[in-house]
């Protein structure tokens, strides 16, 4: 399939059914396909709490059974798959390159470095970190490796890390135009680059002739822009909430995550009760509210918020039965939402798919891959893309 095609079809399926994955049931509890897919809402309500998480995490089984109801959506299916990156044989490096470095970061640097092979020319890592990747790649083949990373800390730190292999940190803004001139001449790698630093880089690499580009874009939601517009035209465009659908799962929290996650949910909902009864308003926005507050109690916990958000809260107010509530409603958009987490990777796959069309549209020989699996980080998509 021809990332023009994979683009095109994916835009199509994603506007015509756009009424299913952008209602948010945590804001809106009754979206409108509820009336009209009164099925579809019934079979959402019924699920399990046990088989409730598992159900969540299987993007393929929650579109087979949106298929169901919706024969079309079945093309998703092909369109949000694609191949996994060749697994390239790598010369053997010393075990201290890769000491320091979390166990599922070594995993994605390790199956990343498989997935591009050699080199095709100096390196230059984007948005480095620590440069663990740069250095991976360095000792596996023995090339120069330029990490440039704004954050000072990290650039000192991971300097001292690379001691030995031929690899050097430069602390610049990737943002700042003067920074695309390192990518001249340069096989560029990028894991892990946040939206407006993806976005920059493939259109940099693409006006500096960058010979060759590894891309592993994450977090699409961080722009400073208002609405993502595709690179290469079409009507899809895309707010944050659509972009942090994208990035929606699950694969890789512990259990004591998920049940932190379920627990903020069920009080944010059951605060909301409240600050409806107090302001006669249905929704009541909230800025993100700090994890550690959990830990208070389900009262001390409202209270806290309340005098955050300039609300008064009544004198006498049931709190098991307020915070049983929140739970209720919980389990309900929990339920709800099975429906948009079903299109989470199409988002993902059309917003990378844009930005290899990109670069295709330059002359470039552009392919999406997957480069590790999702256990390992569900920000696995690989765009690779070579100057003839
Ligand atoms: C998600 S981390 C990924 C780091 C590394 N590539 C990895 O996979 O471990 C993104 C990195 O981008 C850096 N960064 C953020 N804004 C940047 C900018 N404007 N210019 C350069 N680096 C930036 C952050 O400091 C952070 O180290």
């Amino acid at each position: 399939m021809s990332l023009q095609s994979r683009k095109v079809e994916l835009e199509r399926l994603l506007l015509n059914h756009a009424g299913l994955w952008r209602p948010q049931p945590f804001k809106d509890p009754k979206p409108a396909w509820c009336e009209v897919y009164p099925a579809l809402a019934a079979e959402a309500l019924s699920v399990p709490e046990a088989a409730l998480d598992a159900r969540a995490a299987d993007t393929p089984g929650l579109i087979r059974w949106l298929a169901r109801h919706l024969p079309e959506l079945a093309a998703l299916l092909p369109l949000t798959s694609l191949p996994v990156a060749p697994h390239h044989t790598l010369p053997a490096v010393a075990p201290h390159v890769h000491s320091h470095v979390p166990w599922r970061k070594q995993a994605q640097i390790e199956a990343f470095t498989a997935a591009i092979g050699a080199p095709r020319a100096p390196v230059l890592e984007w948005c480095a970190g620590l440069g663990h990747l740069g250095r991976s790649l360095a000792a596996t083949w023995q090339r120069p490796v330029l990490s440039l990373e704004i954050d000072p800390a990290l650039c000192v730190r991971g300097a001292a890390l690379s001691r030995g292999q031929d690899q050097h940190f430069l602390q610049a803004d990737a943002l700042d135009p003067a920074s695309a001139r390192y990518l001249e001449d340069r096989h560029t790698v990028a894991l892990h680059a946040c939206g407006d630093l993806h976005r920059r880089l493939v259109i940099a690499a693409g006006e500096q002739r960058c010979p060759a580009l590894d891309l592993a874009p994450c977090c699409y939601y961080r722009t400073t822009l208002p609405v993502y517009r595709p690179l290469t035209g079409g009507a899809l465009c895309l707010n944050h909430d659509d972009l942090r659908l994208a990035v929606t799962d699950t694969a890789t929290a512990t259990p004591r995550q998920r049940q932190r996650s379920r627990q903020a949910m069920a009080w944010k909902l059951a605060f909301q009760v409240l600050a409806g009864e107090l302001t006669g308003r249905p929704y009541h926005p909230l800025k993100p509210v700090p994890e550690a507050w959990l830990a208070t109690g389900f009262e001390a916990w409202c209270r806290r918020l309340a005098a955050r958000e300039g609300l008064h809260l009544p004198a006498a107010v049931a709190w098991p039965a307020l915070e049983a509530e929140g739970y209720a409603r919980a389990g309900r958009v929990r339920r709800l939402e099975l429906v948009r987490l079903a299109f989470r990777r199409a988002l993902e796959v059309w917003l990378v798919a844009d930005l290899a069309l990109h670069l295709e549209h330059l002359g470039y020989r552009v392919w999406l891959s997957s480069f590790c699996p999702e256990s390992v980080t569900p920000r696995n998509l690989l765009l690779s893309a070579r100057l003839a």
